[in-house]
């Protein structure tokens, strides 16, 4: 835990820093199991046409279930895989977890996946981390601290104009209802931008806006573990995030705008 050191000092109260130290810990422990798993053969299920869970999302998650119950207790779970976990969104504090977000870059092959654990108390994020195991980067912070990309503080672009901003979006599983909306705020986009990505993984699209290698990011129909955990980053590294029509954000809101804050109402005109 050499790399979150520095970082900790920057922690309000000792609970923070060891809620922290848990995501942090619990963020890395889960990424080496995926990535030992990696070159393996998986066991591939369908939870919808195009969402797929295999063996290693389910290894991940109870990997962290473990984790986290041992060391709190008292703090329920909100975790992709496990059903019916939306419900404790009414607790005053609560965990949430997607122990695998990018799943079909996963099956695929493609080294582009990450862990995003948050631990959000009366509706704000108190502490998040995200690990990109192959990459091994571990992107944290905690509310009014400051975010980290291993051992370096960060912070988001100062990039002031859509024509000099990298964008990255994401596409819903449920694309056959949602893909008029999505070609036409592309049609929006594209031309007003540098260029746009969609690398497949919202948590990391998020964290890679926090830490300067995007502008901004949208997407429609995320579920709060995909942005829990990066929405905090994008805050902490001096972001911005809202819905398409410039509404406080919240990971239950179906859509995101994240941004540097320079680009926010540019890029809101054009996604919305
Ligand atoms: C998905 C990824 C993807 C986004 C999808 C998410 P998963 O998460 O974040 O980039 O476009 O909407 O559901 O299913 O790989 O955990
Ligand atoms: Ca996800
Ligand atoms: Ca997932």
């Amino acid at each position: 835990m050499q790399r979150i050191t520095t970082s900790l000092d920057a922690c309000r109260t000792d609970e923070q820093r060891n809620l922290l130290k848990l995501a942090c810990s619990t963020a890395l422990a889960a990424g080496q199991l995926i990535k030992e798993r990696y070159d393996q053969p998986h066991d591939i299920q369908m939870k919808g046409a195009i969402n797929l869970v295999t063996e290693t999302d389910l290894a991940a998650e109870s990997l962290i279930l473990e984790q986290l119950a041992r060391e709190t207790p008292g703090i329920p779970v909100m975790a992709e895989e496990s059903e019916n976990s939306l419900n404790v969104r009414d607790q005053a504090r609560y965990w949430v977890v997607d122990p695998l977000d990018g799943t079909t870059n996963f099956a695929h092959g493609v080294p582009h996946f990450a862990v995003s654990i948050a631990l959000i108390e009366a509706g704000k994020p108190l502490v998040g981390a995200i690990y990109h195991p192959m990459l091994d980067e571990l992107y944290f912070g905690a509310a009014g601290c400051g975010a980290w990309l291993n051992d370096r503080q960060i912070q988001v672009t100062q990039t002031d104009k859509p024509i000099n901003a990298l964008i990255a979006t994401g596409f819903p599983y449920d694309i056959e209802h949602t893909i008029d909306r999505v070609i036409e705020q592309m049609q929006c986009v594209l031309p007003a931008v540098r260029d746009v990505r969609r690398a497949g993984a919202a948590a990391l699209d998020l964290a890679f806006v926090a830490c300067g290698r995007l502008d901004g990011f949208y997407e429609m129909n995320l579920q709060p573990w995909d942005t829990a955990a990066g929405w905090l980053l994008v805050l902490e590294a001096g972001g911005q995030l809202s819905d398409f029509s410039g509404n406080e954000y919240s990971p239950f809101m179906d859509q995101i705008l994240a941004s540097n804050g320079k680009l926010h109402a540019a890029l809101q005109d054009l996604v919305r």
